[in-house]
């Protein structure tokens, strides 16, 4: 990576020691807030959304506040990026923003930008992969345990999605034993990659047995069981009918967590009643909102290490 400019599409594509160094400078990052102020100022982050947001969109603005800098936020139908080539487009972009973050629905498309871009880009989550929630919950795992975040027992519970991808890819550095219950895969979404690279280390379990891989756990962890952008969508009614008979059996809630001390995790937003029982959300054993809190950090040493080269 040397003098090559840096993106952060997903953990895959970093260093083992480059993504230890993220995590590490997180934890700096929120430990000592205030030292990082002003670390941004005069630089601007461009935000551009395909899809909706409550967490990207606000803890990039507010992270980016924090650090002395300026954030601006597209809404990608209001922008010319629907009438020209996105190259052209993002190459514009760069002549203003010293970052920018996309949260566009097709990885295809985050390429072309990280392809045409002359500044970092950063992955807000995309159709494969969302980098910014993982090392979030690598985060808030790390200020739970404090012998650290290897080996710890991560079970998550749900479809097999863009936010198990580098749940994976960043299990593998960190060393988190992760054991996946994933009944539905989301077609062509599965980085097989990423995921023989964590079995090849004996960090993955692959089990449909909830119960038992709950047992072990000291995290569980889960996700929206259909694409959020499609969840009070007419169109895929059907769908969300035959997954919610599938999934409903792994639904996080007392009776499975019964002889369970796991912590809950969730990335939000939850859809209560369905991967997860409303009364979980508040249950003394939820980190949810810690979790949640954490994009914060997270990405104020993401926006750090791209920008300044921080570690
Ligand atoms: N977890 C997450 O990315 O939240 P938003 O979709 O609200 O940004």
């Amino acid at each position: 990576m040397e003098g090559k400019l840096k993106h952060l599409i997903d953990w895959k594509f970093w260093s083992n020691e480059d993504t230890v160094r993220m995590l590490n400078l997180a934890q700096r990052v929120k430990h000592y807030r205030w030292e990082y102020q002003g670390h941004m100022q005069g630089n601007t982050l461009v935000m551009m959304f395909q899809k909706t947001s409550t967490r990207t969109r606000v803890s990039f603005e507010a992270g980016m506040t924090e650090l002395g800098g300026h954030a601006i936020n597209l809404d990608w139908r209001s922008t010319n990026f629907t009438l020209s080539k996105i190259a052209f487009e993002t190459r514009y972009l760069c002549r203003n923003a010293a970052l920018i973050m996309a949260r566009l629905k097709e990885n295809s498309e985050l390429m072309e930008m990280e392809q045409a871009a002359t500044v970092p880009i950063i992955n807000g989550c995309c159709n494969l992969y969302h980098p910014c929630q993982s090392l979030a919950d690598m985060l808030t795992i790390a200020e739970d345990r404090p012998e650290g975040v290897a080996g710890a027992k991560l079970t998550y519970i749900g479809v097999y999605n863009n936010v198990v991808n580098s749940l994976v890819s960043i299990a593998a550095p960190l060393n988190v034993e992760l054991t996946l219950v994933c009944p539905i895969r989301e077609p062509g979404s599965v980085d097989e990659e990423s995921r023989k690279r964590l079995m090849d280390k004996g960090l993955l379990t692959e089990t449909l047995d909830a119960r038992a891989a709950v047992a072990e756990a000291d995290y569980v962890y889960t996700d929206t069981w259909l694409d959020m952008e499609f969840f009070n969508d007419p169109d895929y009614e059907e769908e969300k009918e035959a997954r919610c008979k599938t999934m409903l059996p792994y639904q996080i809630n007392k009776e499975l967590l019964a002889e369970s001390n796991a912590k809950v995790m969730h990335d939000m937003p939850i859809h209560h009643g369905y991967e997860i029982a409303e009364d979980m959300v508040e249950d003394p054993r939820s980190i949810i909102y810690d979790q949640a809190e954490n994009r914060l950090d997270a990405q104020k040493a993401i926006m750090l290490h791209l920008l300044h080269e921080l570690k």
